[in-house]
């Protein structure tokens, strides 16, 4: 009898257990079993306050400062258990070791998550992501993000801060390197080529990254263009054009989100209850975990919304942030604020259960060294197949602005190439921002491509010019020497790669220093001159365009940057990239994007003596290059448009003529207009493209289904739906440039 009671007993706990377990469960993360979500609640019956707040915690290794602070006692931390995961610590070696010291020194042996910003690339570096977005290449993108993990993960490390899916409309703006461009629907689809692309189909695989949203929200649209500046808009602009790209990584899966450190409309993002769990937990369903961005607790002081770090870690538990990067604010205050009753062990438990949950999803806990694998680490990085793949990535990125009598390709009977300007040889600049692991001395320079391009019966010359960013001008001579000996010149201009990036705003975006003054010199010698362009955000290069017969956008392409655009000035490959943020006259146009508002006074080409329109006096109200804007060595024709709609469907096609002398690939790109709705609707709204390679001579038929669904816009109860009424179809190369059609939808 006795041992009966004892086992009823037993079996009573365990029910209990288990079903305690269940309940407390964070609602269902479907990346978890049940026994591993057993495994979490046991352990958090067995972890002190101090453990808790440690998983809390993450900490900058020192091998990579990506902010203001460093604090050099991580190590003493990790021993004490007090570290969840460590950041910018890469190579087997050093992970390794972290990870040994966290297993053999603290008490529970929890594993620590290693991460890093792989934002495109990790030793293998590609262009950078703006300009990754210029190749329309979902697929390409996607590639680009499995490579950069397989990279990341066989360097120890199994989360990246990326992807970066802030819209931008504001070329001041430094960090617009980091995003996908001003197109709200182009964006969405992007941030969920990445996710997948970094987080594969099994996040316990060892060449998998748990991925991070960021940075929500809308950190792109800084007042004036300064970096971490007031952001205020409508929730209505905030629905419809900034958050849609978070909502579509956390529909991919993401396993984790950054929060900003601007504020939106009075609340910083890491104080925001409202945004980090009312909208993306309730509303949306994310089940990963919130970190903030580098300090950002700390910031709620400065923000003025606390008045000590004890405050701000509690405003930022109760708004839903679980991890606080570098700033030791949880880590300084939470058992404090748990002792004061000023928080509850349930808001610990939650925050803790879901860093334990990544932690479970990536395997760490079957094996905390599953990405410390020393024979990957000599076999996976820089291989050949990802140095051809990164060569064409650049090719493809490049986007053609300029090209007056077919100044491009260079002539096959060029014999004397001068290369001139401060870009055309600069290893480091290649490499762009955030560019990880990417070691510069292994990118191939412009001077390098070409010469590792052109036959051995053509000569190169190389003169710097001047230097990117001062008033020298001591060297043009030797510049205006070498262009005057050659029969071809490249002008390699642009910014330095630190010009752009974080903490990097600019109030005057065109080509700094005297590359102008440096170009005119050069182009007035007569010569065919090709311009190629280096730089991490649309420049003001009005002046520029009007003396250079051809220019070619090539951003900072990374480690194969020289190889992939030679590939392009001799011919090898026909540039297809459009671009993906708008190129303004001058900084007074902005902001200005494509799918802009047609105001109640609209500015009429037609009548440009009319005074009281939407208009400045001194300038045109269109950018230098618009949104989709990209040449081709070749020339596309858009004709026989026809459109059928049938209850909610909606059929497009189109004939596109490849009328030009060689193949090419275009992007065909379908924008729509709601003409009247119950509020303002954008001029033109991109809602499908295809990217297809038409054969010189050849007549494409491309076909685009739409629905109703594809019709809806957020109204001022943030519900998001269709009104029927009348819509213009646009097809074109790009958003200024179309043929279109009315339909009318019931
Ligand atoms: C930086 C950036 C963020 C990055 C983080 C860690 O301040 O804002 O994008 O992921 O710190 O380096």
């Amino acid at each position: 009898m006795q041992n009966m009671y004892k086992l009823k007993i037993a079996v009573i706990i365990w029910m209990m257990l288990i079903s305690d377990a269940v309940q407390s469960q964070n609602p269902g993360d479907q990346g978890i079993s049940s026994s591993d979500n057993f495994k979490i609640e046991a352990l958090l019956r067995t972890m002190t306050i101090d453990e808790k707040v440690g998983q809390l915690s993450l900490f900058i290794s020192g091998w990579d400062v990506t902010g203001p602070t460093l604090n050099n006692n991580y190590k003493k931390l990790i021993k004490e258990g007090k570290v969840g995961a460590i950041f910018n610590a890469y190579t087997v070696d050093y992970v390794r070791e972290l990870q040994k010291m966290a297993l053999d020194e603290s008490r529970l042996k929890i594993p620590l998550i290693f991460g890093y910003d792989v934002i495109h690339g990790h030793r293998t570096i590609f262009p950078i992501p703006l300009g990754q977005a210029c190749s329309w290449d979902l697929a390409a993108i996607e590639k680009s993000e499995r490579i950069a993990a397989q990279e990341a993960t066989a360097e120890g490390l199994n989360w990246t801060f990326a992807p970066m899916v802030d819209i931008t409309r504001d070329p001041r703006w430094g960090r617009v390197d980091e995003g996908a461009g001003e197109d709200t629907w182009l964006d969405c689809a992007i941030a969920q080529a990445r996710v997948k692309g970094f987080q594969g189909t099994d996040l316990a695989a060892n060449n998998t990254l748990l991925a991070c949203a960021k940075h929500f929200a809308a950190y792109g649209a800084p007042q004036a263009g300064r970096d971490y500046n007031t952001v205020d808009m409508s929730q209505l602009s905030l629905y419809e054009w900034y958050l849609p790209p978070y909502k579509a990584c956390v529909d991919a899966g993401v396993g984790s989100v950054m929060t900003s450190f601007n504020e939106i409309a009075g609340v910083p993002s890491t104080s925001n209850k409202w945004l980090l769990t009312d909208l993306l937990r309730n509303s949306w369903g994310f089940k990963g975990f919130v970190v903030t961005d580098f300090t950002a607790i700390n910031e709620l002081i400065p923000h003025g919304v606390a008045t000590d770090l004890k405050e701000a870690a509690k405003l930022a538990l109760n708004a839903g942030v679980d991890m606080d990067m570098q700033g030791s604010a949880y880590l300084n205050s939470l058992a404090d604020l748990y002792n004061g009753k000023k928080i509850t062990m349930k808001q610990l438990d939650d925050a803790v259960r879901v860093v334990l949950q990544a932690k479970f999803k990536l395997g760490l806990f079957d094996d905390p060294y599953r990405y410390c694998n020393k024979e990957r680490q000599e076999k996976e990085l820089m291989t050949p197949e990802s140095q051809s793949f990164a060569r064409k990535f650049v090719a493809q990125s490049c986007v053609l602005l300029k090209n007056q009598k077919q100044t491009l390709p260079i002539p096959a009977t060029v014999r004397t190439i001068a290369l001139i300007g401060p870009l055309g040889d600069s290893k480091k600049d290649m490499l762009g921002n955030w560019s990880a692991a990417g070691e510069s001395e292994k990118c191939v320079t412009l001077l390098e491509g070409i010469k590792n391009r052109v036959n051995k019966n053509v000569s190169v010359i190389y003169e710097k010019g001047c230097n990117a960013n001062d008033r020298d001008k001591s060297s043009f001579g030797n510049a205006l020497k070498a262009a005057s000996s050659a029969d071809y010149v490249i002008l390699a201009l642009g910014e330095e790669g630190g010009m752009s990036g974080e903490a990097s705003s600019r109030s005057n975006i065109d080509l700094p220093g005297v590359q102008n003054e440096l170009a005119e010199i050069i182009i007035n010698t007569g010569k065919p001159v090709a311009v190629v362009l280096f730089n991490g955000r649309p420049l003001t290069i009005t002046k520029l365009n009007t003396l250079a017969p051809a220019i070619l956008e090539s951003w900072f392409g990374g480690t194969q940057a020289g190889n992939g655009i030679a590939d392009v000035l001799l011919g090898d490959v026909n540039p297809s990239g459009k671009l993906t943020m708008t190129f303004p006259r001058n900084e007074g146009q902005i902001p200005i994007f494509y799918n802009a508002k047609n105001t109640g006074r609209p500015y009429n080409p037609a009548d440009p003596g009319a005074k009281y329109v939407s208009r400045y006096l001194d300038c045109s109200n269109d950018p230098l290059f618009p949104f989709g804007y990209g040449l081709s060595y070749t020339s596309f024709t858009y004709s026989n448009l026809a459109t059928t709609v049938e209850g909610s469907k909606i059929n497009v096609t189109v004939q596109v003529t490849n009328s030009g002398n060689r193949d090419g690939e275009e992007v065909v790109q379908l924008y729509i207009r709601d003409k009247v709705g119950s509020v303002t609707r954008p001029l033109k709204e991109l809602k499908g493209f295809q990217k297809v390679l038409i054969t010189k001579g050849e007549i494409k038929t491309i076909e685009f289904n739409l629905t109703t669904a594809d019709l809806a816009f957020y109204h001022p109860d943030l519900k998001k739906y269709w009104e029927p009424g009348e819509f213009v179809v646009y097809v074109g190369t790009n958003s200024a440039e179309t043929i279109s059609k009315s339909i009318s939808v019931k």
